[in-house]
């Protein structure tokens, strides 16, 4: 990294501290004033500040982290009611800010989606949280911390809250659309495979940080949490799963299975199969699809969540290795000029309409719908150097390095190969910056990765 843009990312991420009773708590989404693209974006982000935290980690900056952990536990218990019912404990906002009250004080204002554009709860925020705490315990050796009463039951709420029995019959985790990362209708209501990594991954964690022997019934949560993790990592590794031999088996499909021995079991239909996918995806390469469900294969690419698949172990080496030769094979494509893609191809058209209600936002190759987000390039990194693709790891990095610093940090870029800062698009974006740290500190350090869960 250039001296000029390592010291430039340094200083926003200064700027963006969140102070409460001159503690600092978090990160602003971006440093700005009026001219900020969403109001909200002066508030701290749950999942904007996992790069943050852990560039303050690294930096040796414990104590920032440890605040935000605590807030974020103590807004939960205190704000859950939602004209007339009550988001479950254990859901965390999705952004917090201070405001001054009518007494001139400071208080923290938690959102939890109430307030959010198309007021979706996050799901992810909870789960950021709980990876969030694995990774401070890691680092610091603070195992004192996830054994506090409150922490306990925290994770438990969420545990709970993921493994309560409904209407399903997969061990998928079935969310609305606008839940995540992308936080606007994209048609990714169901079972998104961003949500299936995370979901991955606390199940994992919490074995290790809740006691469980504490009590019967966290032996049985705990049992639970067993089971469903090797459920979900099969049946990711397999229904998930798509590359040229799968592709073939899906094209030849049987439909209309009846009974436990059919093989297409979600009947998927062959004429589902999208024109682009066919040529696009290399014969030594593969990935995770966006979402399945009855009758639906959303073939898309999300990177997000194939790039969390491989930290957290929850594909075989061989598929993480061939998620990367995808990245490698369609360089253009999922990297260009600014890593990283956030999801391809862009939708259009028909598609676009009905699936994002017709966004002018999410227009085609825009924002989230096939935009460039910098602020991914970490999770490449990390994912790329666990696989053993450092060059390709160095090759992301590179193309971002002098270019984000010099057009002040935006938020995302278009067009289908990112060559355009985005129409709407924020400069000064924290994560954007946090992320170009992280990964330089991930290439001079690989062993930093030893503190993600994996
Ligand atoms: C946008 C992104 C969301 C992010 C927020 C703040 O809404 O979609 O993922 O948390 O901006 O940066």
């Amino acid at each position: 990294m250039n001296d000029k843009a390592l010291e430039s990312a340094y200083q926003l991420l200064e700027k963006s501290i969140v102070y409460y009773k001159n503690k600092p708590i978090g990160t602003v989404a971006a440093v700005g004033g009026d001219d900020l693209a969403a109001q909200n974006y002066n508030e701290c982000f749950i999942r904007d500040f996992v790069p943050s935290a852990l560039v303050f980690l690294t930096d040796g900056k414990h104590e920032i982290v440890k605040n935000f952990l605590e807030t974020v536990l103590s807004l939960r218990t205190k704000e859950r009611i939602v004209a007339g019912h009550e988001i479950q404990p254990g859901v965390m906002p999705a952004s917090f800010g201070i405001k001054i009250n009518s007494k001139g004080e400071e208080e923290i204002r938690a959102d939890f989606g109430e307030r959010a554009i198309g007021r979706v709860a996050p799901v992810d925020s909870m789960m950021w949280w709980i990876i969030l705490l694995y990774i401070y315990v890691k680092s610091t050796g603070d195992t004192d911390i996830a054994k506090r009463d409150d922490f306990q039951n925290a994770m438990k709420q969420v545990l709970h809250l993921c493994l309560k029995d409904s209407f399903e019959v997969s061990p998928a985790l079935l969310v609305p659309d606008a839940c995540t990362m992308i936080d606007r209708r994209m048609g990714i209501y169901g079972h998104p495979i961003e949500i299936q990594s995370l979901f991955y991954g606390i199940l994992r964690i919490t074995q290790e940080l809740i006691n469980g022997d504490d009590s019967e019934e966290n032996f049985s949560l705990l049992a639970t949490a067993k089971t469903r993790e090797q459920a979900l990592m099969n049946y990711v590794r397999i229904f998930y799963w798509l590359d040229v031999q799968r592709l073939n088996e899906i094209h030849r499909y049987s439909t209309e299975e009846f009974g436990v021995n059919s093989i297409n079991i979600l009947n998927i239909h062959p004429t589902s199969i999208p024109d682009w996918v066919v040529d696009w995806l290399p014969n030594n390469s593969g990935y995770l699809v966006g979402n399945i469900g009855a009758s639906r294969m959303d073939f898309r690419y999300f990177s997000l969540g194939n790039l969390l698949a491989i930290l957290f172990g929850l594909t075989t080496p061989l598929q993480s290795e061939k998620i990367l030769r995808l990245y490698e094979n369609n360089w253009n494509d999922l990297i260009g000029s600014m890593p990283l893609k956030i999801c391809f191809p862009a939708m259009s058209g028909l598609e676009w309409e009905v699936r994002t209600g017709s966004d002018p936002k999410n227009a085609p190759w825009s924002y989230q719908n096939g935009g460039n987000w910098p602020s991914l390039l970490w999770t490449f990194v990390a994912a790329a150097l666990k696989a053993g693709r450092g060059d390709l790891a160095e090759r992301a990095y590179k193309t971002a390095n002098d270019k984000l610093y010099q057009e002040n940090w935006p938020e995302y870029y278009d067009s289908r190969s990112g060559r355009l800062i985005g129409r709407k698009s924020n400069t000064n974006q924290v994560w954007s910056a946090t992320s170009l740290i992280l990964s330089n500190k991930l290439i001079n350090n690989p062993n930093l990765l030893n503190m993600l869960p994996s």
